[in-house]
């Protein structure tokens, strides 16, 4: 079983996925939480370039980095995970790259859709919880105790068009993509909803 967690700055991905790793363990599973971009040796060091404020990147330079952090997660760690028999959950995968590069950056639709093609080697998720959340109300949140990274520092306008390409390939895949909306909801209330979408799909 192949688990993303998906959605725009602050959603509270990070901290759902872990919850649920501990689910999923209480039901007997081993669970590998990988996160995407980061989860190898090179793409720690891939995450810093690509997240340093500091960082003059082109979009094309942008896009390619997240290609090559997601070849190396794929081939080392998802893959190997999942034929040993692990569930695998992952903090972002395929779909922020389509709604960060196609919808934030802008860069084409074909372009984006062909490299996550190729980085990911055609692997999907059996399920994606897609947590939604106001940008306002998600950039306060991820910004309240550190300085702002390369993504966050955006303008509104940028998370607002993430948010929208992210509804829109929810629309397009609603067997695989459950949308969750987080707006001041609390997290158990949440990660009850999250719990409820996977007992469906085991
Ligand atoms: P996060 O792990 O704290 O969510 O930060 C990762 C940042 O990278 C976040 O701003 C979303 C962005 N991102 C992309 O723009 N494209 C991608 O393909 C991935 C995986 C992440």
């Amino acid at each position: 079983m192949f688990i993303t967690f998906e959605g725009p700055e602050g959603c509270g991905k990070s901290t759902h996925a872990k919850r649920l790793k501990a689910f999923l363990e209480g039901k007997g599973y081993q669970v590998v939480l990988t996160r995407e971009p980061g989860g190898t040796q090179v793409g720690k060091n891939i995450r810093d370039l690509l997240l340093d404020p500091q960082s003059v990147l082109d979009e094309n330079t942008e896009v390619y980095l997240f290609a090559a952090d997601r070849s190396e997660h794929v081939s080392k760690i998802i893959l190997p995970a999942l034929e040993s028999g692990k569930a695998v959950i992952s903090d972002r995968f395929i779909d922020s790259t389509l709604a960060y590069q196609i919808g934030g950056r802008g860069l084409p639709e074909d372009l984006v859709r062909y490299l996550v093609m190729v980085s990911s080697k055609g692997l999907m998720p059996d399920l994606t919880i897609l947590l939604d959340v106001a940008p306002e109300i998600g950039l306060r949140r991820a910004t309240k105790d550190t300085i702002a990274d390369r993504f966050e520092k955006e303008k509104m306008e940028f998370h607002q068009r993430v948010r929208e390409k992210y509804l829109e390939i929810a629309k397009a895949d609603p067997e695989r993509i459950k949308v969750i909306n987080t707006d001041n909801r609390e997290i158990d209330d949440i990660q009850e909803e999250i719990r409820c979408r996977i007992n469906e799909k085991l």
